[in-house]
């Protein structure tokens, strides 16, 4: 970590309890809420956020068991839902720190209901283990295929020391223009539910929605959403409904390393693919691919200088990128940068933009910042 490099994302941290608040009005308080905070949560310091909001959240997702050992490590005694089905070698730590694991077939419940009893499992005290098994309604990743899903949980149900604590799926396409895809997938996980019921079982906790999901589609949210990209900010993408109103938590700035004056026809960074037309001058921010400021920025971004918008110009490189500053009287090294987020004029470029720039998602552009980038908190009280 680089604390005192010229380059850092402010991380508003009441931003984002702001923004979980808002999910919560949007689904009401029927249905629980998992704040999805893995990858860091989303390139945003998982253990900082995960302290600002853990009381306003009733379960944590993960991607994998060793982040959510962290988080238990760290204190925290939320129920934790690692995404990711875990491999056999892995169930010690899922037994060890209480973690409950996304299952994508049976073998992998016999195998933690073995563990289990080699671990010396006392059926009489201790309670069962949960496991949420996830039906693959339409993704194509994770999960039981629908239409043998119901058998699974069944069997699952049978095995000693575990318990089906959930039942959950994942929409591939719920931030489309066009739902239709995401209700049938929703077809699918009513008629696995109807089927288990059937057979006298319970599902346990149902869940699907992630954000645009959770925001959009009242008949997804179930028993439980799994929102990660609202609470950061961001819309995932145009087709949904921003009426909830949420705000980019993380701002990327940096200071200017070096201004200087360049004569016309002066090239510009490497490839020498941009040409200045004009005497120039020129600013040089010391952030580049190697912060996540990626090269497919190139040609197309811009920074906020003194409540303007300015041209990246030129390629970016691994730790630098050049920005026009023509008519900015004065500028010089030091001044503050903004690349992401609002400066003190009020202008801002949202986190959706910058995907815009690099033909990208949202999700991508904060989970690419790299660790070099260091994070300064606001509002951790
Ligand atoms: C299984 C699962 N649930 C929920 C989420 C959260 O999605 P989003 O960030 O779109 O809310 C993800 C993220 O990819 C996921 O993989």
């Amino acid at each position: 970590m680089y604390p005192n490099r010229p380059v850092w994302a402010e991380v508003d941290l009441q931003v984002i309890l702001d923004n979980l608040r808002r999910v919560r009005e949007r689904i009401g308080p029927a249905v629980r809420l998992m704040a999805v905070v893995k990858s860091d949560a989303y390139g945003h310091g998982k253990l900082e956020v995960v302290e600002k909001i853990h009381r306003w959240c009733d379960w944590l997702g993960v991607s994998f068991i060793d982040e959510g050992v962290e988080l238990r490590q760290a204190g925290y005694d939320l129920p934790i839902l690692c995404l990711v089905s875990p491999l056999p070698d892995e169930l010690d730590a899922v037994i060890k720190y209480g973690l409950t694991p996304t299952v994508s077939d049976l073998a992998i419940v016999r195998a933690l209901s073995e563990r289990l009893e080699h671990w010396g499992w006392d059926a009489a005290n201790a309670p069962p283990r949960e496991v949420h098994l996830k039906v693959d309604t339409g993704m194509g990743r994770l999960g039981v295929w629908h239409a043998q899903a119901a058998g699974t949980a069944a069997a699952i149900a049978a095995l000693p020391g575990v318990k089906l604590g959930g039942l959950m799926t994942h929409f591939p396409l719920a931030d489309g223009a066009d739902k239709s895809f995401t209700r049938e997938q929703i077809r699918r996980f009513d008629a696995v539910v109807d089927e288990l019921r059937g057979r006298g079982l319970g599902p346990g906790l149902r869940h699907a929605a992630n954000t645009a999901a959770a925001l959009d589609i009242p008949e997804s949210r179930y028993d439980m959403v799994r929102p990660g990209l609202a609470l950061y900010g961001s819309y995932p993408s145009e087709h949904v409904d921003r009426s909830v109103g949420l705000q980019n938590a993380l701002t990327l700035r940096a200071r200017l390393a070096v201004v200087k004056r360049l004569p016309a026809g002066t090239t510009i960074s490497y490839g020498r693919r941009y040409r200045l037309e004009r005497e120039t001058t020129v600013g040089v921010l010391p952030v580049g691919y190697a912060d996540g400021w990626r090269r497919s920025l190139t040609g197309r971004a811009e920074v906020i200088f003194r409540g303007r918008r300015r041209p990246i110009i030129g390629v970016i490189c691994m730790d630098m990128c050049l920005i026009d500053l023509e008519n900015c009287p004065n500028a010089r090294p030091g001044e503050v940068v903004t690349l992401l987020g609002r400066d003190y004029s009020g202008e801002v470029i949202r986190v959706e933009e910058a995907a815009g720039w690099m033909e990208t998602i949202p999700y991508e552009v904060t989970c690419a910042l790299s660790e070099r980038v260091p994070r300064h908190y606001l509002g951790s009280r």
